[in-house]
């Protein structure tokens, strides 16, 4: 295996200042960084965009932020998402920023920031699925842009209960399995940067 430490970008589909998802990310990168990951946490409420508009595009370009995020992607070899199920699909915000980082610069190669990147997705809901259907949806954009999606998977039901006042989970199961989650991702990281 690589020594080089991998590097991991955790985000959450939401902007909600007390957002469940944010809330579970966080306990997530504690994991993958535990497992050996390098982990840059960031709130996608730093990151607010307009909606994607192509006349916007055309007559304005990529917005710098944008831009900003998406170089800031390519740095890092996989991503770690939380992200809230809206109407049983992905949160326009989550979707708004992919859509947005997808977007091709002169002279760039195609998906930079997305292909042959790796992924681990996981969602938290006060419903009972736990935002279930939601990671469905997102497991089928992220690997329509190329990225390695690992099969494993958590959506934490009755979110609004789920945590303890420091933002750790309740349930010693779940945590377990968040912790197992980001230490397959660490784990597969480290086995694609290994030199053949
Ligand atoms: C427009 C909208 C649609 C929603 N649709 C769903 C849904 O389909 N399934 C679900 O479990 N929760 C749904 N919710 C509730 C969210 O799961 C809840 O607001 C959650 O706290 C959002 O994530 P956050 O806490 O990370 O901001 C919806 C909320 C909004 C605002």
């Amino acid at each position: 295996m690589s020594n080089t430490p991998v590097k991991i970008l955790a985000f959450a589909g939401s902007t909600r200042k007390d957002s469940f998802n944010k809330k579970l990310v966080k306990v997530a990168a504690k994991a993958a960084e535990d497992a050996g990951a390098q982990v840059t946490l960031i709130d996608l409420a730093d990151w607010s965009f307009p909606l994607y508009d192509g006349d916007l595009e055309a007559a304005s370009g990529i917005p710098e932020k944008a831009k900003t995020l998406k170089k800031m992607m390519i740095d890092h070899d996989a991503f770690l998402i939380s992200a809230p199920e809206y109407n049983s699909s992905v949160s326009g915000v989550l979707k708004n920023t992919i859509d947005w980082v997808s977007r091709p610069q002169e002279g760039e190669p195609y998906l930079v920031a997305f292909l042959g990147k790796t992924a681990a997705i996981m969602s938290a809901s006060p419903g009972e699925l736990g935002g279930l259907r939601g990671l469905v949806h997102l497991r089928s954009i992220l690997g329509n842009i190329h990225v390695l999606v690992l099969p494993d998977q958590i959506s934490i039901v009755k979110a609004d209960q789920a945590f303890n006042p420091d933002g750790s989970l309740k349930d010693a199961k779940k945590q377990d399995k968040v912790n197992d989650i980001s230490r397959k991702l660490v784990q597969t990281l480290q086995k694609l940067k290994t030199p053949t």
